[in-house]
């Protein structure tokens, strides 16, 4: 296993490009299983979690390839519908598997995906949907096992708790295009990457109407078929590079992104008083002086503050004068990285759901263990505004979703270097 020793050596400076979007690239990939015919994929981030899917696919019975970085062909001519526990269990994002192959195969055998440290994600939303899209679902042996034999269009509610699912939305909206009849999804995700999947399944011949609301009606289709498309940029690097800018006072360009995905936290950095200079397909980070503003964020579906955002934000929050309240409303047990960022100095007490993180801090450099990927960058930007000398531990979590992370930030002045785990400090070495 690698780790990452990260340096704390002043603003960062340059420009920076956004890759391709994570969480839109993995349904997208999954919605490959909709069509015989071939599809082409471009600006697939280059992470372990696409690798991943790609695996399943290739087991499932599709042709993958990869003639360039980035770009992905995948041919489903003659495709099984089991995905075993084996292959599930790398991934939870696997459950999106689920809505391509009852579409496309009426018929779908998946493994539940297993627990996940940030908390509770559970899939009944997806089952109840399924389930009023007359599919007959049952649960055995650590498996869901899906009957869709007769599937056809229906109105559902898919709000749960904690407001819509975004892997629920994208799984009931694979499985409804391909259904007959009419299906009326209320409370649906509105996220740039259901907005981006939307897109890819109209061009394979799905009809879709009100993409981008929270009401998707589907008119179902008897076949799709092959396409090109490219991803959307990733909204959450492109925040993490804003938080790292912020942090160190640094002087960054971040290209390749529209503000507009990235609207709730663009309004909360602002009113932390963070000068921003926004075109439309880049954010620049200017310098500041003095502190910045504390603020008080809820995380909510889009057109929310994202929780994928969370951590960075405590990371930002620490350094900044005043009471800062951070209540995490998807994920309420998200806040690993909290002791560890007080491990490094941070001040911050956990009261329920929220976060209350009084600041400034002096970050010093500390061995610190990553918990999950969005925990990473935070610990890594902590080390970054930090004195002396930060060691990452377990930094397979980060390379689940940011491509090139280290390469990029070292780029624009980052001292942040990827070593084998031997290079740990003797002390460090259990
Ligand atoms: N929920 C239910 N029942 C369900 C499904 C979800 O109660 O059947 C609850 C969850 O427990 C959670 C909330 O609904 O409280 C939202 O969950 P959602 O289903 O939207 O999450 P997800 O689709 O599993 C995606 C991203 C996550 C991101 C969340 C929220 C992918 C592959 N993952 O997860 O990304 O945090 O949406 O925006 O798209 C990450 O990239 O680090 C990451 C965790």
């Amino acid at each position: 296993m690698d780790v990452f020793r990260v340096e704390g050596k002043g603003p960062l400076e340059g420009e920076i490009q956004v890759g391709g979007s994570k969480n839109a690239a993995l349904p997208i990939l999954a919605a490959c299983l909709l069509t015989k015919e071939k599809v082409t994929l471009r600006n697939v981030p280059n992470l372990s979690d696409i690798r991943f899917m790609v695996e399943i696919l290739k087991y499932l019975g599709a042709q993958v390839e990869n003639p360039e970085t980035g770009t992905w062909t995948i041919t489903s001519s003659d495709i099984s519908h089991v995905a075993p526990y084996d292959l599930v269990r790398k991934m939870r994002a696997s459950v999106c598997l689920i809505g391509p192959l009852v579409g496309r195969l009426r018929r779908a055998e998946v493994s539940i995906p297993g627990g996940c440290v940030i908390g509770p994600r559970p899939i009944d939303l997806h089952l109840k949907g399924l389930g009023k899209l007359n599919c007959k679902v049952e649960i055995s042996n650590g498996y869901i096992d899906i009957d869709a034999s007769e599937i056809r269009g229906s109105h559902i509610f898919l709000g749960g708790r904690s407001g819509s699912t975004v892997t629920g939305t994208a799984n009931l909206l694979m499985a409804a295009v391909l259904a007959p009849g009419i299906t009326r999804i209320e409370s649906a995700a509105c996220e740039p990457e259901i907005v981006d999947l939307c897109k890819m399944l109209t061009r394979m011949g799905a009809h879709i109407e009100n993409i981008g609301s929270p009401e998707l009606i589907i008119t179902g289709v008897d076949q799709l078929h092959g396409c090109e498309h490219s991803v959307i940029p990733d909204r959450i690097e492109a925040g993490t590079f804003i938080a790292a800018a912020a942090i160190t006072r640094g002087h960054v360009k971040i290209k390749g992104i529209p503000h507009t995905f990235l609207g709730a936290f663009l309004d909360k950095v602002q009113e932390a008083e963070l000068p921003l200079e926004i075109a439309e397909d880049s954010i620049t980070v200017l310098p500041y002086k003095g502190s910045l503003k504390p603020v008080d964020i809820i995380t909510l579906p889009y057109p929310g503050f994202p929780t994928d955002l969370q951590a960075q934000m405590c990371a930002l929050m620490s350094k900044t004068e005043g009471i800062s309240i951070i209540t995490e409303r998807i994920y309420p047990n998200r806040f690993m990285h909290i002791p560890e960022l007080q491990r490094m100095g941070a001040d911050i007490a956990i009261e329920g759901a929220s976060a209350i993180i009084k600041g400034p801090c002096n970050f010093s450099g500390a061995p610190v263990m990553a918990s999950d990927l969005r925990a990473s960058a935070a610990l890594i930007l902590a080390g970054f505004a930090a004195k002396g000398t930060t060691w990452v531990q377990r930094i397979y979590h980060l390379d689940r979703g940011y491509e090139s992370f280290e390469q990029k930030l070292s780029s624009i002045g980052a001292h942040i270097e990827r070593l084998p785990e031997k290079e740990l400090p003797k002390d460090l070495i259990e």
